[in-house]
């Protein structure tokens, strides 16, 4: 068994994210989200559940933070919940959502963890939504402001952003798809909510800058490495336009000022409206780039596949099954996209943002989980990232999907993704196995293979 040791000051975390986490969803003045919303409707979130009260975090953020500081996390990466700091989304502050920002910001510094700040993991104000959402070019101003308010409130001790976290999602899970909020099915509103989000970040990136804020500034993508299913071309194919319309679409933006060329002929009219000099603002440098990974599918060409014309299959590595989503566990697709990225897009500072796994717990009586499968699973993507190093991936850090189970979106709390257990009845916190495996990685900066 060889010991596998990270570079020094390389970053352990975990991560979270507001609505999953917080509840108190319209406490202190907080305005509705489009989770909210879409939450409190009928058929959209598995046995009705929301994020009314979720983790309580909002209550218990104290407690959450000694706890962090008890596994020995270095950093933990969570989100702000826009309408509680504006909770119109423009305009008139809340400064009590302010406030519990600063809180969080200072218990962590106090505790020795480096905050890292997401702007935008989905909980867009619905007062914005109502006016148009992400397809209303508006909103990039609005982001802009909304995140310079952030970097002036907290950028004095926060040195880890990203604006968004997997625009994908946001734009064809909630404008695409219609599965994830605000739940319309649309794809000239996904392209355009993709291009918006990019336009928000650029923007939000020139008023960090123009601030002078110290630290770095990135967003957060959801990878995951794409297979043909089979050596046919129309396969191929579908594969190549599956990779373009989930990976390309964002880094070529960014890291090339364009986007990618055979998808948007494949989307003819459905491609984002585009305005003169706003490619140079998507594509000016970012310091980091959020890499978030959970599987990888085999892509296969089908005439009944929607826009794309394509189906996809999770592909497990051999010996590794599925994951409790049915997400197929293949730590070498995690080495490919990594490996891809250095190859293909001028290897950037990288910190892998949310890797994790839901399985099946059983907790013993007293509420502990033995979960020698998210061990396993843990120590085979760490093994991944640490083989992409050694091949010259900058990869400087790595956050665990996540601190502890919470509300999972449209599967509410059946996934249980945490290295801590909740007990959503009481609230309770109880380490899992995997936390005290994950400290002590933590604590030797690296693992027993
Ligand atoms: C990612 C999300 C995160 C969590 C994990 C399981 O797509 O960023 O909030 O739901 O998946």
């Amino acid at each position: 068994m060889a010991l596998k040791k990270f570079p020094e000051k390389f970053l352990w975390g975990a991560a979270s994210a507001a609505y999953q986490i917080e509840g108190a969803w319209n406490e202190d003045g907080k305005g509705e989200s489009i989770w909210d919303r879409f939450t409190h409707r009928q058929h959209t979130i598995l046995n009705s559940g929301n994020g009314d009260i979720t983790c309580n975090h909002y209550h218990q953020m104290p407690e959450d933070v000694a706890l962090m500081k008890e596994l020995g996390l270095q950093s933990y990466r969570f989100s702000i919940s826009w309408s509680r700091v504006i909770p119109q989304g423009y305009g008139n502050i809340n400064e009590k959502g302010i406030d519990f920002y600063n809180r969080l910001v200072d218990k962590l510094l106090e505790a020795g963890i480096v905050p890292n700040i997401t702007l935008n993991h989905w909980d867009l104000p619905q007062a914005i939504q109502d006016a148009g959402g992400w397809p209303n070019r508006d909103i990039t101003d609005w982001f802009a402001e909304y995140a310079g308010l952030m970097f002036s409130r907290l950028g004095d001790r926060v040195t880890l952003w990203s604006t968004h976290n997997e625009p994908w999602v946001a734009a064809f899970f909630g404008y695409g798809f219609g599965n994830f909020a605000p739940g319309i099915a649309d794809f000239s509103q996904a392209y355009q909510t993709a291009h918006h989000l990019l336009l928000a970040h650029g923007k939000a990136l020139q008023v960090f800058r123009q601030g002078g804020y110290q630290g770095e500034l990135g967003i957060v993508l959801n990878f995951s490495h794409f297979e043909p299913a089979t050596h046919n071309e129309a396969d191929i194919a579908a594969c190549r336009r599956i990779y373009e319309n989930t990976i390309s679409l964002f880094l070529e933006p960014l890291f090339k000022g364009r986007y990618p060329e055979m998808l948007f002929e494949w989307i003819g009219s459905h491609a984002p409206k585009v305005q003169d000099g706003d490619m140079a603002i998507i594509s000016q440098p970012i310091d980091f780039l959020g890499v978030n990974y959970y599987f990888t599918d085999a892509i296969s060409f089908t005439p009944w596949g929607g826009l794309l014309k394509y189906d996809s299959k999770p592909i497990s590595a051999s010996g590794w099954g599925k994951t409790e989503m049915g997400w197929g566990i293949n730590p070498a697709g995690f080495k490919a996209v990594l490996l891809d990225i250095k190859e293909n897009y001028g290897n950037p500072k990288i910190y892998i943002t949310e890797n994790g796994c839901a399985l099946k717990d059983t907790p013993d009586t007293n509420g502990f989980v033995s979960d020698p499968n998210r061990i396993n699973f843990l120590r085979a993507h760490f093994l991944a990232a640490h083989d992409a190093i050694e091949e010259g991936v900058n990869l400087h850090g790595y956050y665990i999907w996540t601190l502890m189970d919470n509300f999972e979106w449209a599967h509410g709390y059946k996934p249980r993704f945490g290295l801590v257990r909740v007990e959503y009845e009481t609230g309770k916190r109880i380490p899992k196995q995997s936390a005290k495996w994950y400290s002590e990685v933590i604590a030797g900066n690296g693992f027993q293979e």
